[in-house]
């Protein structure tokens, strides 16, 4: 398949492009610099130029393709959080623009959304379970993916655990990690017994592709491989690597010292990847999260 991915030069994406292409597809890229092009070029994909605002661009990369892929967002808001909503408009304007060009043509169009932010109610989530209709999550883009599969796409979603962990992650780990070195503690909220779902990086590539070869139309999977490490147990272990002391914080102390990070660190969200397994064949194989920090991943 010639698979057009957004996002290729990213975390995720470039683990996509090169299990896509060891698996014999095709990859045209979406690039935005000539650096990030020629890397994706060494990488055996055909760079393609654009950016998420250059719509037409998305529509000449999808036109070329049997298939598109769509990671790419705008996390500009880890340094501003109001600016998670914009990011969320523009991803569902994104969708609906390769959506437009795929229509009618049965063509699989995979995209991109997250677990955090299922209701953080302490129940399992599922594949089933409905994101709150909230202005500030991705609801936009599920939500703008699901109509287009009553319209000849055979378009999925990928909700990927709020940890896609691995060598190379910059996300909200390592930020976990350096603001415990920074304040010399590693912190957990309250009794640290919330969970967080996690996926290794490779293992959540595999699903987007499985995603892609087999999904049906409409389908919401779950890129979970754990359904929920205790946080105590991660500030625990980033304590020790780093030989600080393990400290509970109150929820309002986590908010100064952690900012929207403690909405992360605080949320209850044991998450189910129970049917995307059974519907895809996917079995995450690599290492745990904790087993990734336990290793010289982060360190
Ligand atoms: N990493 C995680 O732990 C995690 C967890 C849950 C959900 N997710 C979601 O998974 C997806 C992939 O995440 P990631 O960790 O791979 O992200 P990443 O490493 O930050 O990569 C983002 C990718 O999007 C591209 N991009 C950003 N803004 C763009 C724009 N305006 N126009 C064109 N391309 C643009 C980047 O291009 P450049 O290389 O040019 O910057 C890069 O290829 C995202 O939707 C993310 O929100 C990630």
């Amino acid at each position: 398949m010639r698979v057009f991915v957004t996002g290729a030069t990213g975390f995720i994406g470039s683990e996509i492009v090169r299990q896509l292409l060891a698996g014999g597809h095709e990859v045209i890229g979406l690039v935005r610099s000539e650096e990030k092009a020629a890397k994706l070029k060494a990488a055996g994909a055909i760079p393609h130029f654009g950016s998420l605002e250059d719509l037409d661009s998305l529509k000449t990369g999808a036109a070329q393709s049997d298939g598109v892929i769509h990671t790419a967002f705008n996390h500009d808001f880890i340094h501003d959080f109001s600016k998670y909503p914009k990011s969320c408009e523009a991803d569902c304007r994104v969708i609906e623009t390769i959506g437009e060009v795929l229509k009618g043509s049965n063509r699989p169009f995979v995209t991109t959304s997250g677990t955090a932010v299922l209701p953080s109610t302490g129940t399992l989530g599922t594949e089933v379970t409905e994101i709150p209709q909230s202005s500030i999550s991705r609801h936009l883009g599920e939500n703008a993916t699901l109509k287009l599969a009553s319209q000849g796409v055979r378009s999925s979603v990928v909700r990927l655990a709020p940890s896609v962990h691995g060598p190379g992650d910059y996300a909200f780990i390592p930020m976990i990690i350096s603001i415990a070195k920074a304040k010399g503690e590693s912190v957990y909220v309250e009794q640290g017994s919330n969970r967080w779902p996690s996926v290794h990086r490779q293992d959540a590539a595999n699903l987007f592709i499985l995603a892609l070869e087999k999904g049906t139309p409409g389908s919401i999977f779950h890129g979970v491989a754990e359904e929920g490490i205790p946080t105590k147990d991660i500030a625990t272990l980033i304590g020790k690597r780093l030989n600080v002391p393990v400290v509970s914080k109150s929820s309002e102390e986590a908010k100064k010292q952690f900012g929207f990070l403690s909405y992360f660190l605080s949320s209850d969200n044991p998450t189910s990847s129970a049917l995307t397994r059974q519907l895809l064949g996917w079995k995450p194989s690599h290492p745990t999260l904790l087993d990734d920090l336990a290793s010289d991943a982060y360190f």
